[in-house]
């Protein structure tokens, strides 16, 4: 699915991006072997049913907050071109769209690329290529982006696949690129006084909207207990991960609830 195309480079050709595939996220699940590959795929959320959820969700105070933070911390320029991971239906893609020069989103789910793309059309933007992959194999050259951008996508993916998409975002940033990722932060656990903190608030906050908020809260330990809980990782996780994928200038800041925002670079050879 690909919606306008500058002098910018375009998403890789289809035949030889494994990511431009639709079953990308079946490939992911077919690498793990025997039973964990099945409970993988088992424990996938199909993002497909949730585009309303998500469009409720971004149009939320706390998510355009999120949104201008991430935004005002990329400090983006007119003639550069980013790439949101995990784009949904467009809540940052959209909103940089006017500023930059190419917007590349990507997103696992179908439906959500049908949803931002009908957007897209819709308010006339010509300069938003919108594309279903994975965050782990992304469909875009080598240092062919100035920014990568991501709100919410990356607690959805294991560990291991987060290192997976973290590398590919540095591979895909140009030398002294920048990135900005707002997410999910913290562990199910009670021995770290955030974490703890940060779970007493949730469990608070559901149980506020009564019989309903108690029902989301039962599932939700029931979605833990069975493993079909998300994987957020705690700014710790994120210190330590960034480096490790090659990004310089590692800032993660705690949010006032249980988000957070890693912000970080990769290094410029010449500059230094
Ligand atoms: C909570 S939504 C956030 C959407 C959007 N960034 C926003 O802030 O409104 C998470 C998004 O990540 C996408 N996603 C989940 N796993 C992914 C993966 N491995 N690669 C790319 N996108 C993924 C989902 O389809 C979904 O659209």
């Amino acid at each position: 699915m690909t919606v306008h195309q500058t002098d910018s480079p375009t998403f890789a050709d289809p035949a030889a991006s494994a990511t431009s595939d639709p079953s990308a996220a079946d490939r992911d699940c077919r690498r793990r072997p025997g039973l964990r590959g099945v409970l993988h795929s088992v424990r996938q959320k199909n993002w497909d049913q949730h585009v309303g959820d998500m469009e409720a969700m971004a149009d939320t105070e706390g998510f355009r907050a999120l949104r201008d933070r991430i935004i005002g911390l990329a400090s983006m320029a007119p003639g550069e071109r980013a790439l949101d991971v995990g784009s949904g239906t467009g809540l940052l893609a959209l909103a940089v769209a006017p500023t930059v020069e190419q917007v590349y989103a990507i997103d696992i789910s179908a439906a959500m690329c049908r949803r931002l793309a009908s957007k897209v059309l819709e308010a006339r933007l010509a300069n938003v290529e919108v594309r279903q992959a994975s965050a782990t194999q992304l469909p875009l050259p080598d240092g062919s982006v100035d920014v990568v951008l991501s709100n919410y996508c990356y607690h959805h993916l294991e560990d291991r696949d987060k290192e997976r998409a973290l590398t590919e975002a540095w591979r895909v940033l140009r030398p002294g690129g920048r990135l900005v990722v707002g997410d999910m932060m913290f562990r199910v656990r009670v021995t770290d006084a955030r974490d703890r903190a940060v779970m007493t608030s949730i469990v608070k906050s559901m149980l506020r909207r009564g019989p309903a908020g108690l029902l989301r809260v039962l599932k939700n330990a029931l979605r833990y207990l069975t493993g079909r809980w998300e994987h957020p990782a705690d700014v710790d996780w994120w210190r330590a991960a960034l480096p490790r994928a090659g990004f310089v200038d590692v800032q993660v800041h705690p949010l006032d609830h249980e988000g957070g925002i890693a912000v970080a670079r990769r290094a410029d050879p010449a500059s230094s």
